[in-house]
């Protein structure tokens, strides 16, 4: 079924062919052109006709009038000349004939236009570093990277979504001798990744006293690199234990990963990037070190290999990319890191330009700023950084002192507290343009009027409220009429959806439909402020309200499940 737009698009372009035969333009074209206009009453489309006024050689006023005059007769709207625009109305017939069965129809794939079929696209996001507490520094990567994986599976691509480990690296040196002088197994088991993270520290800090300790990690890292046994026993379980902990946040959220390859599975592949890089011609030698040089590209150059010829972190994404193109053949490889890592993707990226690899074009770096939290103190156990899971947890407790004054019915439930805990903090750092830094209380998040989490999951819990009502007064979803204004404004609100998933996939910016759910949830209860359902005078509007919560909670379901929002049917 044809979008709203595009109906528009080829009306207009069929009055253009009336008034000059061979049309100037193409559907796509006029369709590029239509506007929203600021203000409701002007209409729900404009076209503004100075786009045509050269090849129609005439003013756009006089454009205009002839389109007016010329679509009097469109099915599914009204149009209304303004001046150099042509205005747009769209009929409630539409919205009801189109929207709403589409809806219903197409069900949870209503939104989708299906363009991603047959492309692949690999996502690389999350990726922690082993051994080091998961913070609130990884709620952006996390959230984010499974939004864009959730928007472009639901567009019809083959995704595949890798946390690339930080799993390798000098540090690990540190890890394995910390251990082996102070380590204890069982606190270990017990403690999970904070232990990890107490030893760590406890390294560094005695390094400052004793230099000769960093020998001794780098000794302990060689033994790791050449395969010593007790080392890679105890690095495994190192990474055991960590994933363990991180896979706990990833289950708040409903998340899972197709690939854990992280930094170490690349160890082998690296030589022969690096090979290629040489006979290339590509390699520099700088004070010992290997480098390429970008000043060409107003860069800095870009690191290979250190003087010793260990490897670097970019030596590891390029090695990581050939395998990935080789493996999945992408179209589009997507990585999503906060922005302090942007010049590390320009120049890497560029790297893989130069080494010939035609598709470098596909790879894409989504960056985004940095996330404060105000006015709580959040009580965290490893110094003065916030960990992810601590901020969930204080979230979710208040969600249950909120529930037992709010809803007592409710109160305890553990799974309702955790979706609208954990929800409040993802939809309130989605809610904004993914590059701003934002800073947030709990106190706001986890507010249930504006544009929160809690104020959504309340909405789509009303829509199911309202719809398990009105099957018991045995009031059937058919039919029915469009009486009332804010069920057309809600109905129209309802057929943007499919433009934002596009909008949303196109700037990589979940925040979109996070916006969008706000739209949808202010026009429901509007309606539902203005409109009894259940309790309507005629029959007919009894069936299309119930028709219009359905297509509500449908519409709101889906895009909720986009931002990794779960949605209890009660809160
Ligand atoms: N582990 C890195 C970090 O925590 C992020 C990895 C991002 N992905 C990549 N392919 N470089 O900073």
């Amino acid at each position: 079924m044809q979008n709203f737009k595009n109906l528009a698009a080829a009306t207009i372009l069929d009055a253009v062919k009336e008034i000059c035969g061979d049309p100037p333009v193409s559907a796509e074209e006029i369709s590029s052109f239509l506007e929203y206009p600021p203000n409701p009453e002007m209409g729900d489309l404009a076209f503004p006709c100075f786009r045509l006024s050269k090849a129609l050689r005439n003013s756009p006023q006089k454009i205009a009038e002839m389109l007016a005059d010329k679509t009097k007769t469109f099915r599914y709207g009204t149009t209304e000349a303004a001046g150099p625009y042509l205005n747009i109305r769209v009929s409630k017939t539409y919205l009801a004939e189109n929207v709403l069965t589409e809806i219903e129809e197409k069900g949870d794939s209503y939104g989708s236009s299906g363009s991603g079929k047959g492309k692949t696209v690999v996502l690389d996001y999350s990726s922690p570093n082993i051994c080091k507490p998961f913070h609130i520094g990884h709620l952006g990567t996390t959230v984010i990277g499974h939004s864009l994986k959730l928007l472009h599976q639901f567009e019809g691509y083959r995704c595949v979504g890798i946390n690339y480990l930080g799993d390798w690296g000098t540090q690990f040196g540190k890890e394995i001798a910390a251990y082996k002088r102070w380590g204890d197994r069982k606190v270990i088991e017990e403690g999970g990744v904070d232990e990890l993270v107490k030893l760590y520290v406890r390294y560094n800090n005695e390094c400052e006293e004793h230099p000769e300790l960093k020998d001794e990690a780098r000794a302990e890292f060689h033994k790791l690199e050449t395969g010593d046994e007790e080392n890679t026993e105890l690095w495994k379980w190192f990474v055991s234990v960590s994933l363990e902990e991180y896979q706990k946040t990833y289950k708040q959220l409903g998340m899972e990963f197709d690939s854990y390859k992280g930094e170490s599975f690349y160890t082998d592949k690296m030589p022969a990037q690096v090979e290629k890089l040489r006979e290339m011609g590509l390699l520099k030698l700088d004070d010992g070190a290997s480098i390429v040089d970008l000043s060409e590209y107003g860069m800095p150059p870009c690191l290979i290999l250190k003087k010793d010829g260990s490897t670097l972190y970019p030596t590891r994404d390029i090695a990581a990319a050939v395998y990935r193109k080789q493996e999945y053949d992408f179209d589009k490889c997507i990585y999503v890191t906060s922005s302090a890592q942007s010049l590390h993707f320009a120049q890497w990226f560029k790297v893989i330009e130069l080494m010939g690899y035609d598709w470098y074009s596909g790879l894409v770096h989504v960056p985004y700023g940095t996330v404060s939290i105000d006015g709580e103190k959040l009580a965290t156990r490893t110094g003065n950084v916030v960990l992810l899971r601590d901020l969930f947890r204080q979230s979710i407790d208040k969600v249950h002192e909120i529930m037992k004054e709010k809803n007592p019915e409710l109160a305890g439930n553990e799974e309702v507290a955790e979706a609208v805990g954990v929800g409040a903090i993802v939809f309130y750092y989605l809610f904004n343009n993914r590059i701003r830094d934002i800073n947030f209380t709990l106190e706001q998040a986890l507010s249930f009027d504006g544009s929160t989490g809690p104020y959504a999951q309340y909405t789509y819990a009303r829509t199911c409220s309202v719809i398990a009502k009105a099957k018991e007064a045995g009031i059937e979803a058919e039919g029915g009429e469009c009486t009332h204004e804010s069920e057309e404004a809600l109905l129209k609100t309802l057929s943007r959806f499919g433009e934002k998933v596009e909008a949303a996939i196109g700037d990589y910016e979940p925040s979109v439909i996070t916006r969008f759910i706000i739209d949808v949830c202010t026009a429901f209860n509007r309606f539902y402020r203005d409109c009894p359902i259940v309790t309507a005078e005629t029959d007919e509007q009894r069936r299309f309200r119930t028709r219009l919560t359905a297509a509500t909670r449908q519409v709101l379901g889906t895009a909720l499940h986009l931002i990794c929002i779960k949605t209890p049917e009660k809160i």
